[in-house]
């Protein structure tokens, strides 16, 4: 049976919380470990549906792995480069697979990952990019047969700056005899997480953070133990929750260097934010201000966080334009906060919200991880109940949100689905 999220709104959230480790930082580090062999140890890796998605992919390579307080892999024994559609379907990050493999074994066969319901989602750039190294890439049958017989140090230059692709290639690259230069590379922290576990495995990395990132081919990399950065989608999440219930909340292990943007929106809206070490504290006004947004690589405003925040703005004093240009597909949440009371117009990639007084409960049905927690955060505002019906999207990247919010005040509980 399904499970839905019941939240009864209204309630100003007080108290603390702690971020987790990081998804989309971990994801790739953990897919990583394929390339040294032996035993890794990562710390700090959240517990969530996509990262057993990646401990059963990196089972079903062949590895061993164990997920306790840390998650382990010994990858010795891994002895198959072939990522089957069943893994990479329930999980787009699993195409990352594809340059681990070919570093390991200088072959691999992936599945095509398809698109999602946030939009067409190519891999057009990854491809691009092996084919710049000397990979010969083949696709048949929705695989991607690749091998890497002829790969050598190169440019691989994006046309836009893709997180994915980079880390692909920068996983790859780490092993090419030479030099690999990655032009317009992506920017965001869970890159450069990633390049710091490489380079504990004994890649020879520079540029991480930069428009360049260049990599000097190594023979071998090793086992390492490595602790994965803090969640700033899950922290933000928990700004934006902390200011659409007026309420008061310390946020732990907030990773501030890391959002300096949405610190700075969240204050031009009206937030009190304070730094206490490595914590924050938050304090919502009473109303919000209107404030506009456009999602943009890193160091810009983070598509991730896009949904959230427009759930914040339908109850903002005044009129908010957020406008996403990374995902194609990216307001499914807008139809279904309309049907909480907000009063919103989608204009091409923005979306028009003006500020209501008030929200009002409904049940609501989301359709991706971002807009599930944005009808959640729209439920803890609402008057009444809000139901949030498949709960399994937000399960794939929020860590117990329930408890979490629990913990902060909120009334919330999870339920079955009647259907
Ligand atoms: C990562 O996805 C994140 N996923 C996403 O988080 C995040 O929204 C996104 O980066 C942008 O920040 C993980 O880290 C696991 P991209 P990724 O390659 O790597 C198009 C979440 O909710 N594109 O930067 O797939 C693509 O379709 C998820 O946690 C191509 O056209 O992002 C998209 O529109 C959702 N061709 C845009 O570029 C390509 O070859 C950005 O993609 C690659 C991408």
């Amino acid at each position: 049976m399904l499970q839905k999220m019941i939240i009864n709104g209204g309630i100003p959230l007080s108290g603390e919380v702690t971020i987790s480790g990081s998804k989309n930082a971990a994801l790739p580090i953990l897919i990583a470990s394929i390339m040294a062999p032996g035993k890794s140890e990562f710390l700090g890796v959240p517990n969530l549906m996509d990262v057993m998605t990646t401990k059963n992919l990196l089972t079903a390579l062949g590895a061993k792995v164990t997920f306790d307080d840390a998650f382990v892999v010994d990858s010795s024994p891994i002895n198959s480069y072939e990522a089957p559609w069943e893994d990479v379907r329930k999980m787009r990050a699993s195409f990352l697979v594809l340059g681990a493999l070919l570093s390991r074994f200088g072959a691999a066969k992936v599945s095509l990952p398809g698109g999602c319901s946030i939009g067409i989602r190519l891999v057009d750039q990854h491809l691009k990019g092996f084919q710049s190294l000397g990979v010969d890439i083949v696709e048949e049958h929705g695989l991607v047969i690749a091998d890497a017989k002829n790969i050598r140090g190169g440019k691989v230059t994006f046309d836009f700056p893709t997180v994915g692709g980079t880390q692909n290639i920068l996983m790859a690259a780490t092993t090419i005899k030479g030099e690999t230069i990655i032009n317009n590379a992506a920017k965001e922290p869970e890159v450069i997480d990633l390049v710091q576990a490489l380079r504990a495995m004994g890649a020879v990395i520079e540029g991480e953070g930069e428009e360049t990132i260049k990599v000097q081919g190594v023979d071998e990399l090793s086992p390492i133990s490595y602790r994965i950065i803090q969640d700033r989608i899950e922290a933000g999440t928990y700004l934006i929750a902390a200011a659409i219930t007026s309420g008061d909340v310390t946020i732990k292990n907030f990773p501030t260097d890391m959002l300096t943007l949405l610190v700075e929106k969240m204050e031009e809206a009206g937030v009190v934010i304070e730094q206490i070490g490595d914590s924050i504290r938050v304090k919502g006004p009473k109303r919000i201000g209107s404030i506009d947004i456009s999602t943009q690589p890193h160091p810009g405003f983070p598509t991730d966080l896009q949904a959230p925040i427009t759930a914040l703005l339908t109850i903002a004093d005044g009129t908010s334009i957020v406008t996403e240009t990374i995902f194609e597909n990216r307001f499914t949440h807008i139809p279904e906060l309309i049907r909480l009371g907000a009063d919103i117009t989608i204009d091409g990639r923005s979306a028009i919200i003006r500020g209501v007084s008030g929200l009002s409960g409904a049940k609501v049905m989301s359709s991706d991880l971002r807009n599930s927690a944005a009808l959640i955060l729209a439920g803890l505002a609402a008057e009444n109940t809000t139901e949030v019906y498949r709960l399994y999207h937000l399960e794939r990247g929020y860590e117990r949100m329930e408890e979490k919010l629990t913990g902060l005040g909120a009334n919330i509980k999870k339920g079955l689905q009647d259907d």
